[in-house]
């Protein structure tokens, strides 16, 4: 929290995103008994995820066990989390007028089992141990909506901009608003930070960002910012990074392909930065773990405003031994 505020600390805290996923044998152990819907759909399970990934990896904060799509379903989009293929949405929408079909939420109460999981999270952890909720920023739920799953081009969401910009501003109007209250229902729950994660918006050149999507991320976050510290967090593309500030965030998230101070000088020295490993390095050997993480803490030299973290999440085929390496050198071991 003081590493938000850009106060001195100690030591770089460190958290990692996805910390709590398929590369913990614990956690395919908890999925094997239950779907990853159910998973998130049961507050106490989901909790208990995160609390004992936490205290196994002994990082600083714990992000909730959720996801950014469950919001989508009362809205009004058929999602599932199809077995080995990730998230598909069976209606997704493709002409303008389908955007009736996605509804913005006022009451957030069909997700309260989110709600649920912030409260059962903050009640299961250490005080010192802050709890972030999190949301999809409107360009990348926009994105699951119109694609009905992942994509490598966002293609059909990108015409769709482009094709329907009345329709567009409607989506993502009714997105951000939504996802604003469903920010500030998480800090209301008991999370201390939220983040917004903008996954996908890196497929877009600066101007379309600009025109498209700034205002809404900004609509999104603002309401949050008032309350308590946002991390607002895009990959793919350091070309974005003025605008993303310009949107919001008290913390910007950086991903590896932008040298960490470059990004900083060019979010500006009033924000904190979360960042920026790339997570292949944690596929490497030990010894390249430790390497890379203290060259970066030598790098930035214990500036106030820096949080440890990839520069996206770890991914699946990770070996547990190098996450824990990662946090030993973070903790000074
Ligand atoms: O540990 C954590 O960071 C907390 C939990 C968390 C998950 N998803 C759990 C999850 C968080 C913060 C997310 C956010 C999320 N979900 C993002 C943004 C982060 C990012 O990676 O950019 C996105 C794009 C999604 C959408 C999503 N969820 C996809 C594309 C997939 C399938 C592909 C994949 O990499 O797993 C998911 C599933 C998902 N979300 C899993 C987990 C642990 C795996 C589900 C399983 O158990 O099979």
């Amino acid at each position: 929290m003081r590493a938000c505020r850009r106060e001195a600390v100690e030591r770089t805290p460190v958290w990692l995103m996805r910390q709590a996923g398929r590369y913990l044998p614990e956690y395919r152990r908890v999925r094997a008994q239950v779907g990853f819907m159910e998973l998130c759909k049961t507050p106490r399970l989901a909790a208990d995820v995160m609390i004992a990934t936490v205290e196994r990896l002994g990082v600083d904060a714990a992000i909730i066990f959720s996801d950014l799509l469950p919001i989508l379903e009362p809205m009004g989009m058929d999602l599932e989390f199809a077995a080995g293929e990730g998230p598909v949405i069976h209606n997704p929408l493709r002409g303008s007028t389908d955007v009736a079909r996605c509804r913005e939420l006022t009451d957030l109460d069909p997700v309260g089992f989110v709600m649920d999981c912030v409260a059962a999270t903050r009640a299961g952890l250490d005080d010192g141990i802050p709890v972030i909720g999190f949301a999809g920023a409107p360009f990348t739920l926009a994105g699951y909506c119109i694609e009905g799953g992942t994509s490598r081009s966002w293609q059909h969401t990108r015409a769709f901009m482009l094709r329907h910009e009345a329709a567009w501003h409607e989506l993502m109007g009714r997105l951000a608003r939504t996802v604003s209250r469903y920010l500030c229902a998480q800090l209301d729950a008991g999370a201390q930070a939220v983040q917004l994660f903008d996954s996908w918006v890196g497929c877009l050149g600066p101007a379309d960002y600009a025109r498209y999507v700034l205002p809404h991320s900004r609509t999104a976050l603002e309401a949050a910012a008032h309350r308590a510290p946002v991390i607002h967090f895009a990959t793919g593309n350091p070309a974005l990074l003025p605008l993303l500030a310009e949107a919001g965030g008290t913390v910007i998230g950086i991903d590896w392909r932008i040298d960490l101070l470059e990004a900083w000088r060019v979010v500006g020295p009033e924000r904190s930065v979360q960042g920026n490993l790339d997570p292949t390095i944690l596929l490497a050997d030990r010894a390249t773990v430790r390497q890379r993480t203290r060259a970066l803490l030598d790098q930035v030299a214990g500036r106030p405003g820096h949080i440890l973290n990839l520069g996206h999440g770890v991914l699946p085929e990770t070996p547990v031994e190098n996450v824990l390496e990662l946090i030993a050198t973070a903790r000074g071991g």
